[in-house]
């Protein structure tokens, strides 16, 4: 199918929606199937950081264009966790249908200026964009554990920026490898009712499937799950590697990496899929 808009994928779910990000072909691949298996729409996340890791945005966001025309989904491609304008810039023009701005680690003031510019550069262009608060802390302290996005703060953010999804701190923290985290699903009802655009949990690989539901039924909409994925591609790689000491090829360890993940993103989205339980 060809590229679907990130905010029609966002807007016209019933419940939630995955964005899982990917830094190997492979990956790339395990989503798309276990969207197709789920049957469910997906959005494929590229972070900053991957894009570091592999020197250069071009040949994964290509990969991930003609994988996603490919499927029999539909399927969105966003750019995470984006701090580098010009980034954004190349994103743009390799067809990202999403960008999130993360002026976390800014003031407030320059973190409003920043994501007002870069939304009205985006929307111009037709692409949705998300946003994160700098004032409640940065990537990893905005997400971590005693951090708390206030209603008001972010309803004037939103009001301020005209940005289209907003990430909020409600207690999950990035790369957890343990799901123990526990959610303030209060004070995700109170901010659904404050903020007019959709909300997004970041560092979702920390919480459990039920929580996940109670999230997901208390007002979010986008789950971005990274981590938790990277645990079932590896640990299938290693339990291949460990059993098969002498193989060679990475073929051999990367195809039921491959699987594995295919089926946590199947399982997943049917989970973030589901109504009320
Ligand atoms: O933006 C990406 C997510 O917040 C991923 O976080 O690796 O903790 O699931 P996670
Ligand atoms: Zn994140």
């Amino acid at each position: 199918m060809p590229l679907a808009s990130t905010g029609d994928i966002v807007s016209s779910a019933a419940h939630g929606v995955g964005a899982f990000n990917v830094v190997l072909l492979e990956q790339l691949e395990a989503v798309l199937a276990g969207a197709e298996q789920a049957n469910s729409p997906v959005i494929v996340q590229i972070s900053e950081n991957a894009v570091a890791y592999r020197g250069a945005l071009g040949p994964l966001a290509a990969a991930a264009r003609e994988a996603i025309a490919e499927a029999a989904v539909p399927a969105a491609l966003h750019l995470d966790h984006a701090t580098r304008t010009d980034l954004v810039e190349e994103a743009v023009r390799c067809g990202f249908t999403s960008v999130m701005y993360d002026g976390s680690h800014l003031p407030w003031k320059e973190n409003v200026a920043r994501t007002r510019e870069t939304a009205r550069w985006c929307h111009d262009h037709g692409v949705w964009v998300e946003a994160e608060l700098g004032a409640i802390g940065g990537k990893d302290g905005a997400h971590a554990p005693g951090v708390r996005t206030d209603p008001g703060e972010a309803a004037r953010f939103v009001a301020d920026t005209g940005v289209d999804a907003l990430a909020v701190a409600v207690g999950s923290s990035h790369q957890m490898t343990r799901r123990t985290a526990e959610l303030d699903l209060g004070l995700i009802r109170d901010l659904r009712a404050a903020v007019p655009v959709p909300l997004v949990l970041h560092g979702s690989s920390g919480v459990d499937d039920t929580t996940l539901t109670h999230a997901v039924h208390a007002g979010m909409r986008k789950i971005n799950m990274s981590t938790h994925l990277n645990t079932v591609f590896t640990a299938a790689a290693r339990s291949r590697i460990t059993s098969q000491p002498t193989a060679v090829d990475p073929r051999g360890y990367l195809r039921p990496a491959r699987d594995a993940m295919k089926h946590e993103v199947a399982r997943m989205l049917r989970l973030l899929g589901e109504g009320p339980v």
